[in-house]
Formats: structure tokens, C-alpha cells, sequence
């Protein structure tokens, strides 16, 4: 069989870390480092779904990328008359997809997600009609329009096309629907994290067996969750100071043992030094307010990581600035790496920080 190109997207700035998971989970060789996304060539057959990337993808052809007139989007019809789709659905298999219910290419349904870059004069669903109506044809199946209507019924092949200036490319979806939904993620809270990025900053802390990992401000559990699937020896405990979010954290984080109460960040029910590694998104900069010790300064929040966390420990946090690291270096702890992140279109701050190895004295 032949090898599979793949293209993994992720947010921006995640475009390092998606790349170590790669070459660490030994998917494939790095062949094409991209604007949220990863070209790589699968080293053998078999699932390929890293936990920081948004989604996985065959890649199906590249033409020139149409420019701006809106004539001249019919041309992108050819990346669909010429891409291979009996060896993409092989291929698709073969990486843990789908094998399709209908239809005589065992396939249900087409549907395309469009992207470009810069102004154009026709809109992403010109684009997705183009593509998606020679696929569907080719295919033998229904194209469902987002022209028209929402979300496809499942079984749906899903296909990317995206124009960056200089190429179109048509890509094949392996997994049925997007890698970043998560089937445990039944509940949501305002400000909850993207999951790819909650698995980021899990593995940016490298948690290992028998470590303590808390999650201050846990929201509906997605950090807790992912390094829970990630170090499913360590030992996780989340607050929050909402019932809402504790409830929410609870029914997402069910059967993986995580300890989920409801505490004030500001002053933990946890022992001095007790814990090795903290993840959190502080509720600070957008859609969640700050409560109880928290509303009355972000100081008590830092104070308490600094408390908690074990000698040499490491806390990584989301922050929406770099304005607030001095609070942190103020109580002890020191920054060793800052990552800029795009989430939703705001940049925010992916920062590891580490407790000094000596433990802290405490102050009469
Ligand atoms: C940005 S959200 C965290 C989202 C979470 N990481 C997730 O993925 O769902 C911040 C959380 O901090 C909580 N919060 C606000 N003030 C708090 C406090 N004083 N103590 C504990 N949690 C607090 C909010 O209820 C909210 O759930």
C-alpha cells in the first residue's frame, strides 16, 4: 500500500508541541512544518489521532490556488476529478477510519469545510459547492450543502479544502468527525478549554506515575481529563468554586478517579508542598469571573500555587497576558517557558512555571 501524507491541524502556536507528539508517537517523518499544520508521511499503517491536534487528514491534491475572482473558483472542481478516492478510502481505513455504510464507494455522504487567506471575492461555501458536488458524484452519494443546512447526519465523509495564497489543497478527514471533540466532554462551563489545548499544557508538565496533579479552577474538568488519559497513574484532584463546573467536572471526569470539590482557589483544602504538577486557566481575562478570594485579587490565586506546590514542582497555566508573571516570580516561582497561543481567535500565554527546589519557609 502506498504511504500515506497526513496533515495534522492544531491552534497556532501549538504547531511545536503537535510536532513532538508526532515524532514522539512515531506516526510518521515531518516532512512540512505549516500555519496550523503538520505534513507528515505515516511510517505504517494504523490509527493515527495525537490528542493535540485538532484533526488528521489525508492529503488528496494540491493545485494553484484560484486568487481572488470568484470565476475562477469552479477551477478548484479539478482537485476533485483528480484526486485518487478509491486509494484515500483505503488509506482512510487503514489509519483507523470509518468504513462507510452506503453508497458504491461504501461512503454515505459527502460534506467540505473551506478556508482561505486573505479577501477574496467569493465566500467558503463557493468554495465547498465546487468541491463537495464533483466528490459527491464521484463517489456515488449525497453532498450536503452548509449552504443550506447545519451539520452533516453521521457517516459523512468529511473534506477540507483550503487556499493559502499560493496552493489549494484538498484533504480527506481519517476519524468521522473532528479529533478535538471529545466523547467525554458532555458537559461545558463558560471559558472551558479546547481540549488539544488542555492536552498541550499536559504534556508540556509532564506528569508522571504517582504524581499529584490539581487543577485549582477546574471548569468542566478538560485539563484533569486529559492527564488523566495521558498519566492514568498520577493522582488528580480539581476545585472550583461554581457547583455548576463542579458538576460538570464530576460527569466528564467519571471512571478516570479524579477527587472533584468545591473550594475557593484562594485557599485550598490541600497540605502544604502536597502537590507535583498544577494545570490550570485561571478565570481571568474574558467570559468567566473571578469569585470569592479571587475577585479581590489575583495575588491569593498565586499565593496558593506557590503553597501547594511540592519542592521542584510545576504549575502550567493559561494565561491571557505576560502582565501577570511578576505576581508569580513575587511568590516564588520562576517561568521556564512561554508559548504564545491563539484560542478563538485571542492570543493567550501557555506558561510553565517551576517551584525552587527547597522547600518554602513559612512565614510567621
Ligand atoms: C476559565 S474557567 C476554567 C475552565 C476549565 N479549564 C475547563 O476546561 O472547563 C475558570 C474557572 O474558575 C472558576 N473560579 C472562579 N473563581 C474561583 C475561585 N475563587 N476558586 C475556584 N474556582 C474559581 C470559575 O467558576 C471557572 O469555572
Amino acid at each position: 500500500m502506498t504511504a500515506a501524507s497526513l496533515v495534522a491541524r492544531c491552534a497556532h502556536g501549538l504547531e511545536p508541541t503537535l510536532s513532538a507528539e508526532i515524532l514522539q508517537l512515531g506516526l510518521g517523518a515531518i516532512t512540512h512544518l505549516g500555519h496550523r499544520e503538520i505534513h507528515f508521511r505515516a511510517l505504517r499503517p494504523g490509527p493515527v489521532a495525537p490528542r493535540t491536534a485538532d484533526d488528521v487528514f489525508l492529503l488528496a491534491g494540491h493545485r494553484p490556488d484560484p486568487g481572488t475572482a470568484r470565476r475562477d473558483v469552479a477551477a478548484l472542481s479539478r482537485l476533485a476529478m483528480e484526486a485518487d478516492l478509491d486509494t484515500l478510502l483505503e488509506l482512510r481505513r487503514a489509519h483507523g477510519g470509518p468504513g462507510g455504510v452506503s453508497g458504491v464507494s461504501g461512503v454515505s455522504g459527502v460534506e467540505v469545510s473551506a478556508s482561505f487567506l486573505g479577501g477574496r471575492n467569493f465566500n467558503r461555501y463557493d468554495v465547498e459547492d465546487a468541491v463537495g458536488s464533483v466528490l459527491a458524484r464521484r463517489l456515488g452519494v449525497g453532498y450536503h450543502s452548509r449552504r443550506t443546512a447545519g451539520a452533516p447526519p453521521p457517516g459523512h465523509t468529511g473534506w477540507r479544502v483550503t487556499l493559502d495564497g499560493l496552493r489549494a489543497t484538498l484533504m480527506l478527514r481519517i476519524a468521522e468527525r473532528p479529533l478535538h471533540r471529545r466523547d467525554y466532554k458532555r458537559h461545558t462551563v463558560p471559558g472551558t478549554l479546547h481540549p488539544p489545548l488542555a492536552a498541550a499544557m499536559a504534556r508540556i508538565a509532564d506528569i508522571r506515575p504517582g504524581h499529584t496533579v490539581l487543577d485549582p479552577c477546574c471548569g468542566a474538568g478538560t485539563l484533569l481529563a486529559e492527564a488523566g488519559g495521558q498519566a492514568p497513574r498520577a493522582v488528580l484532584y480539581g476545585f472550583d468554586l461554581a457547583l455548576s463546573a463542579v458538576r460538570a467536572a464530576r460527569e466528564n471526569t467519571a471512571g478516570l478517579g479524579v477527587v472533584v470539590g468545591r473550594a475557593d482557589a484562594g485557599r485550598l483544602p490541600l497540605p502544604d508542598g502536597s502537590v507535583d504538577r498544577v494545570l490550570s486557566n485561571p478565570p481571568w481575562g474574558g467570559q468567566v469571573t473571578a469569585l470569592g478570594l479571587l475577585a479581590a485579587s489575583p495575588s491569593h490565586w498565586w499565593a496558593e500555587l506557590r503553597r501547594v506546590l511540592a519542592p521542584d514542582g510545576t504549575a502550567v497555566v493559561l494565561l491571557p497576558g505576560l502582565d501577570e508573571l511578576p505576581l508569580g516570580l513575587r511568590h516564588g516561582l520562576v517561568p521556564a517557558h512561554v508559548q504564545g497561543v491563539r484560542v478563538s481567535g485571542a492570543q493567550t500565554f501557555l506558561v510553565r512555571l517551576t517551584a525552587p527546589t527547597r522547600p518554602r519557609r513559612t512565614r510567621k
